[in-house]
């Protein structure tokens, strides 16, 4: 289990992680969602012990990362966001040695070896040099060195990058596994579906801020049964305020010359008032979509922006 209270992280005069707290059970997967630069590694390499915590504590099953920080990093495995291999060992030689640095030794350890390279799909190119890898092969062997000493808890940044769909999806079956077996995951990815597919639980973070926090379920209560509708095309920002300022289904989330985006109260079916009263308001209507309330739409209803950019 991983407590995280209050935990601020300064690089100089940057904040990069700013009073976040969080609790990740045992034998579920939390997720950190967050676009790039949100706090999400920062706060992974607090609780690895990486990073000293400018303020706030961290403790992984009990263990505070600062003063107990040997107890604390016994029970962890870490997947770096930066892939930590030697392109001139082969793959089985990099699993190797990541299973000695944790301890593992003799037939135990060339056990484990086998397995991980088995689960990951490598096992047919442990022999092989690293640095011929592709990028998704080298992902999952840094998933493989990373769960090597069977870790009680797991701290995943964004393995999945840059992985192609099919290992994505077993490398993210291979994750739920872990949870599974009682691992406690830590999971940060800035990939919305990706979060919405596997965690139990999440916290979305943006500039070093929780923004929002709990259960799928509840993250999507938050949005309520409103739609996200964003329109492309020329709009006059005043005049739609005016339009909207007193309709309680239609919320303005933002608005410029060429897009606005609104959250709208079961939105397929007024879509034809929507958009009369977009042209009534002198809008020029080029694109419209809609989406189903979703960990996006959340993001966007809460940040005015969109998750990736
Ligand atoms: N070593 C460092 N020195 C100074 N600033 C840093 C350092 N590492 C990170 N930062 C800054 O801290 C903020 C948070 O960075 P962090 O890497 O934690 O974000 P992230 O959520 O992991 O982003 P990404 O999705 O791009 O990996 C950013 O503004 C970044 O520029
Ligand atoms: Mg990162």
């Amino acid at each position: 289990m991983i407590e995280v209270a209050q935990l601020r992280k300064e690089y100089g005069d940057l904040v990069a992680v700013d009073d976040i707290s969080f609790t990740a059970e045992t034998g579920a997967i939390f997720g950190l969602l967050g676009p790039n630069g949100a706090g999400k590694t920062t706060t992974i390499g607090c609780i690895s012990g990486l990073l000293e915590p400018t303020a706030g504590t961290v403790r992984v099953r009990g263990h505070d990362v600062v003063r107990e920080s040997a107890q604390a990093k016994a029970s962890l495995g870490v997947v770096p966001q930066e892939i930590a291999l030697y392109g001139d060992l082969s793959a089985g030689e990099n699993v190797r040695f990541w299973g000695q640095a944790y301890g593992l030794r003799g037939a135990k350890l060339r056990a484990r070896i086998t397995d991980v390279l088995e689960i990951t799909g490598l096992l047919d190119r442990a022999g092989d040099r690293v640095d011929q890898f592709s990028g998704g092969m080298k992902r999952r062997l840094n998933f493989a060195c990373g769960i090597i000493h069977e870790p009680q808890v797991l701290l995943l940044d964004e393995p999945t990058v840059g992985v192609d769909p099919q290992s994505r999806v077993r490398l993210l079956d291979l994750v739920r596994e872990q949870a599974n077996q009682g691992v406690c995951v830590l999971y940060t990815t800035h990939y919305m579906e990706e979060a919405q597919s596997i965690c139990d639980r999440l916290a979305i973070i943006d500039h070093g801020h929780v923004i929002a926090q709990g259960s799928l379920a509840e993250l999507q209560a938050q949005m309520g049964e409103r739609d996200l509708v964003r329109v492309s095309g020329s709009f006059d920002e005043s005049e739609l305020h005016r339009a909207f300022g007193h309709d309680a289904d239609v919320e303005i989330v933002t608005v410029d010359d060429a897009q606005a985006t609104l959250s709208v109260r079961k939105a397929s079916s007024k879509l034809p008032t929507l958009l009369a009263a977009l042209t009534g308001a002198g809008s020029e209507v080029r694109d419209i979509t809609v989406s189903q309330p979703s960990l996006e739409s959340l993001f966007i209803k809460l940040t005015g922006k969109e998750l990736r950019e």
